[in-house]
């Protein structure tokens, strides 16, 4: 697409990656990505916000075409999606200098083996005239790597927030017109790589919050031209306080785990609690990180294979364990055959949920009455302990 203007002399550049299905060989991308960059051109110089990854490159430097000076190119963020072009914007305007926190220097001469004279640090707060423009650089660490900022174009109360509040959304529409569909994207964004950060990203959003942008524009997805949209979804999303869900990825292979995970949805579902249920013989990881975002409660349901539990479950406990949810409870039910370390196995691989463990129902066999019995006890635990919570 061509540039699009904003505000005056602030234009949207980058490039809608629409077929792309996968981010670091794991994410799903349902709905494509974008890179976006931005140009900010001051009455005396002109700076480039953030870059595309570099499969894109062709498309920016053809934006670009019409931009016969170039002062400055921001990198808010090391990873490659926003700074892997640096290097091709650099050979073009050979004099231009790379504004970034002095971590993101260090990570991009490691990274994209930039030269340290190229490099402009700068410190939380400093600004940078561009004549009649000032930006000012906001420190970010966390928002997902530890050398993240953002800008702050105060003039126009403008906040270029890379990763921070951005969703994998390819499309035409410059602004999020289209909120549910945005809040759905975004909240998958937040819950994939953003939410084991919560602490810190909490400070973050202080810290921006205090500015009152009047647009945010984020690096991957629409603007916001309505930021109280973006922030208060944050706000929501980083509230240390879980909602009244129980999450249940479970196997089964020969159907005991698949009535037990049956039974269990039942009870709890009588009881009131809402239930998000994934067989993850076939799930978007994605869904199951964002029903992480809410849950209170998180039941592992897994079959017996080799003694242990099946390796999708141990997947799905691993995954939780990096995402860090705020769950307060966890057990764990299933089956097996004749032995099975399973309830050890997993137990031993999620130290970073702080979760009370609710004792665990393992059928031998198909289960029987006395499982089912268990399972009921199950149910009420989780809900006399939900009854504590917001709907
Ligand atoms: Fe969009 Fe962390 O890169």
């Amino acid at each position: 697409m061509k540039p699009r203007t904003i505000i005056d002399r602030v234009r949207w550049m980058g490039a809608e990656d629409w077929d792309r299905r996968l981010f670091d060989s794991l994410i799903p991308l349902p709905d494509g990505t974008s890179y976006n960059s931005y140009l900010v051109q001051g009455s005396e110089q002109t700076v480039l916000i953030d870059t595309v990854d570099p499969t894109q490159a062709e498309v920016l430097l053809s934006q670009l075409e019409d931009v016969p000076r170039l002062d400055y190119v921001v990198a808010h963020h090391a990873e490659q999606d926003h700074s892997g072009s640096i290097p091709r914007v650099l050979a073009k305007y050979p004099r231009a200098k790379v504004v970034a926190s002095p971590k993101c220097v260090t990570m991009l001469q490691d990274l994209l083996l930039i030269p340290p004279d190229k490099f402009l640090p700068v410190e939380d707060g400093q600004t940078l005239s561009l004549g009649d423009k000032t930006l000012e650089f906001i420190h970010t660490p966390w928002v997902h790597w530890p050398e993240t900022m953002c800008t702050f174009l105060g003039q126009d109360k403008l906040l270029f927030s890379c990763d921070f509040f951005g969703s994998h959304i390819a499309g035409t529409d410059l602004y999020a017109e289209d909120e549910g569909r945005v809040y759905e994207a975004a909240k998958r964004y937040y819950a994939e790589i953003m939410m084991p950060f919560a602490p810190v990203i909490r400070q973050n959003l202080a810290k921006v919050k205090a500015r009152s942008p009047r647009i945010i524009a984020p690096s991957h997805g629409p603007i916001y031209k309505r930021p109280e949209f973006i922030l208060e979804a944050y706000e929501d999303w980083i509230s240390g306080t879980p909602r009244n869900v129980a999450v249940i990825p479970f196997i089964s292979m020969h159907g005991s785990t698949q009535v037990m995970v049956d039974r269990l949805v039942t009870d709890l579902a009588a009881r009131g609690v809402a239930v998000h249920q994934f067989n993850l013989a076939d799930t978007d990881i994605g869904k199951l990180a964002m029903s992480l975002v809410d849950a209170a409660t998180i039941v592992l349901g897994t079959p017996t294979v080799h003694a242990g539990a099946h390796p999708q479950v141990l997947y799905a406990a691993l995954l939780a364990n990096a995402l860090r949810p705020k769950a307060k409870w966890a057990s764990i039910i299933g089956s097996f055959g004749w032995h099975s370390k399973a309830v050890e196995q997993i137990s031993g691989l999620i130290p970073n949920l702080k979760v009370e463990v609710l004792a665990p129902v393992m059928a031998k066999g198909f289960p029987r009455q006395e499982n089912f019995l268990e399972l009921e006890r199950l149910a009420r635990e989780i809900s006399e302990r939900h009854r504590t919570l917001r709907p």
